[in-house]
């Protein structure tokens, strides 16, 4: 009897303990977060001294560079047409609401004025310019968040304990956890203390060890980050699910729950956390002078929307040239969601997704009482038929899932032209009058809910 007692208090403690995990959250963290979702658009760059090289920003690593002879680069880095205010600018007139940009990659280079490194962007180019305040200055003029990667990984420390990299110092003479750590948390420091408000930190490069027993003692850190900036969320690009002390959680090159990249096996998708899905533009994520593979803007306008209907935000990456501008193509692109957000924007901005999930057609983002049903698929084959979608006398129609919400009205956002529909007892069905012409990017329409 007292054993069985015992394992209920056990049991009942247990239970609270995973609860209280989730509740333990403070309402300032909270509205951070839902701050986040609302603002559904970022922009991620990939900028740094790898640029110069315009082959990615793995081509230290890829090429097998000599880390003492890719350092030098450093004494070359002049990007004379940097401007971090015609970038927020340009970023702004897009629609996107926060910059995600690296403060340090793999390689190990900082691009800010770190007390912690002279391998910096200040002390080590003739630029000399700290672009980390530089674009934090811009960003807050603007009401653009700055939130800043960090890689975890380092191929240029002599003291970074290397993991499964293949051409990174391997020097059991001098690898030194203790010091690593502690030259990370400095700069983390810095970042967080000497340039104001920090979105977020977004994190990557763990995965360099794969081994389980490997302890980046992440508790600690991220501890660190909340004590110094509670409203600085934390991600970080594991490809797991979402740890504790992660205020939200990342998808590599993929939407929530796909895979189509690969990194993405086995990553279940949080219902807890707000979303964030990192897609490149072209094929690269820092400057590459031969990717010319870029995406049309109306695909990356759908992968925006999509994302939205999974209720994720999409971060969107572009790599800029060493000189200080962003590529033409990127320049087009963002112009063209430009374009389209100040038409749409309501459809997106401040929505979750939708009650209606994501449908081989298209996807529904929704505020309160107002569904957006976003149609996204109607050139297949040249014919509007999808699963869901059926052509009754010339028009369109699909079902509303049946549900606690029924359709009072339906209007095209675009004409504002009002749109027949039946509330039927499987659900409703919506009738276009005409179909979507073949180059509209999404055709949205806006339900309201009764
Ligand atoms: C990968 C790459 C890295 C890139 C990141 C962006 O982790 O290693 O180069 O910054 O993806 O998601």
């Amino acid at each position: 009897m007292k054993k069985i007692f015992l394992a209920a208090i056990l049991l009942v403690a247990a239970a609270s303990q995973s609860i209280h995990a989730e509740t333990v959250v403070s309402d300032q963290m909270r509205a951070v977060r839902n701050d986040f979702q609302d603002r559904k658009f970022g922009i991620f760059l990939h900028w740094g001294i790898y640029s110069m090289l315009g082959d990615g920003e793995w081509v230290m690593h890829n090429k097998k560079l000599d880390r003492t002879e890719y350092a030098h680069l450093a004494g070359g880095f002049c990007p004379s047409w940097f401007s971090a205010r015609e970038w927020v600018l340009l970023f702004k007139e897009a629609g996107a609401q926060y910059v995600t940009f690296t403060s340090r990659h793999h390689d190990g280079f900082s691009m800010w004025n770190s007390a912690a490194s002279d391998y910096n962007v200040v002390k080590a180019t003739p630029f000399g310019r700290d672009v980390i305040k530089e674009l934090s200055a811009a960003c807050a003029q603007e009401g653009l968040k700055l939130h800043l990667y960090y890689s975890h990984m380092d191929w240029q420390r002599l003291d970074y304990p290397t993991g499964s990299c293949q051409n990174c110092p391997h020097d059991p003479g001098t690898t030194n956890w203790e010091t690593y750590y502690a030259f990370m948390n400095q700069q983390l420091t810095e970042l967080l203390t000497n340039y104001g408000p920090i979105g977020a930190i977004w994190f990557d490069g763990m995965w360099d060890h794969k081994e389980k027993e490997f302890d980046w003692r992440l508790k600690e850190q991220y501890e660190l980050i909340h004590r110094l900036q509670p409203k600085c969320m934390i991600g970080n690009n594991h490809h797991g699910a979402p740890i504790e002390g992660e205020d939200f959680q990342l998808f590599e090159q993929d939407l929530p729950g796909q895979n189509t990249a690969g990194f993405s096996k086995d990553q279940a998708v949080s219902n807890q956390l707000p979303l964030e899905s990192c897609q490149t533009m072209n094929n690269t994520w820092g400057y590459s002078i031969t990717d010319k593979n870029y995406k049309s803007s109306a695909e990356v306008i759908r992968r925006l929307v999509k994302a939205a209907g999974m209720n994720s935000n999409l971060l969107l990456n572009i790599g800029p040239r060493p000189d200080g501008q962003l590529p033409d193509e990127a320049v087009k692109i963002l112009q063209d969601i430009g374009a389209f957000m100040h038409k749409y924007g309501s459809s997106i901005y401040d929505t979750r997704g939708g009650v209606v999930p994501p449908q081989p057609w298209g996807v529904t983002t929704q505020k309160g009482k107002k569904l957006y049903i976003h149609i996204l698929n109607h050139e297949q084959d040249g014919k509007i038929s999808n699963e869901g979608l059926e052509r009754i006398d010339g028009s369109l129609s699909f079902m509303m899932p049946k549900g606690k919400y029924s359709i009072k009205q339906i209007t095209r956002m675009d004409t504002g032209a009002s749109i027949t529909f039946r509330n039927e007892s499987e659900g409703t069905r919506v009738f276009l009058h005409s179909r979507p012409t073949t180059d509209q990017t999404d055709l949205v329409l806006v339900a309201q809910l009764n």
